[in-house]
């Protein structure tokens, strides 16, 4: 049995003093026996204050990207020793923000990915497909380039230490969420080409959906037998829809 798990995604929001405000309220309004497991991930910047916040609670910190190394002349990056020493237990690597506007290839989403692992801390592997590829009928065919790339540089094991975001280019940000029947049919194509390699991994995979989560459709969507929660960006920059996100996993 999968545990649910919700992530906030805060992308490039708020200010220090709103940011302390936001995973305060989100920490104080999490009830002690939620059934899936929660965490944020918020700018570089908000991690310290971030950290303070959520010790000794059941919310988990996580960033929006990590290095593709371990130190050095990397001007911009920042490493996952760095995260570590503020207790980060998840990065997003590959997230189509970073794909589109930074170009980042699956190479390097592999690299950052890889580095993640080997520092120990959860990448959140963000694949899916654009507007246009699934108008051509390429969604599989792009699932498996981005899977497939990860897959070669770290060997399928690697899974069994990592999660996976369904989120549909076309449904970020833009209202438009995939229909449950619709993104249900993409999460279990990728467990079926990861149970393909190994059968054990791919049931104990978390796989979540994101793209345009609100709470009216978060329900329906999580009750999908191969969708295990949702990585959550708009809705999850006020607490009280983040919460309602949460209490419907
Ligand atoms: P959205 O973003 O929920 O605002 O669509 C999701 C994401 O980009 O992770």
């Amino acid at each position: 049995m999968r545990r649910s798990l919700v992530i906030g995604n805060w992308k490039m929001h708020g200010t220090r003093t709103s940011n302390r405000e936001l995973i305060t309220q989100i920490q104080t309004g999490l009830n002690e026996g939620q059934n899936c497991d929660v965490a944020v991930c918020v700018p570089f910047t908000a991690i310290p204050d971030a950290s303070a916040t959520v010790a000794n609670s059941t919310l988990r910190l996580g960033a929006q990207n990590v290095a593709n190394a371990e130190q050095g002349a990397y001007t911009g990056e920042v490493s996952v020793g760095m995260l570590s020493e503020y207790d980060c237990q998840y990065a997003l690597v590959g997230h189509s923000e970073r794909r589109q506007i930074y170009r980042e290839t699956d190479e390097l989403v592999a690299e950052r990915y890889e580095y993640a692992i080997k520092g120990g801390i959860t990448p959140v592997l963000c694949i899916g497909e654009t507007d246009e590829e699934r108008e051509q009928g390429k969604t599989f065919a792009v699932i498996d380039e981005q899977l497939s790339a990860v897959i070669n540089h770290c060997g399928i094991d690697s899974l069994s230490k990592a999660v996976i975001a369904y989120e549909p280019v076309w449904a970020i940000g833009t209202g438009k969420t995939a229909t449950p029947d619709q993104a249900q049919e993409v999460h279990a194509y990728i467990r079926n080409q990861i149970a393909a390699q190994n059968a054990d991994i791919a049931e104990k995979l978390i796989i979540l959906y994101g793209g345009s989560v609100k709470p009216e459709n978060a329900a329906e969507l999580f009750g999908r037998d191969d969708i295990d929660g949702g990585l959550i960006g708009g809705a999850s920059l006020q607490a009280d829809s983040f919460l309602a996100i949460i209490n419907a996993a």
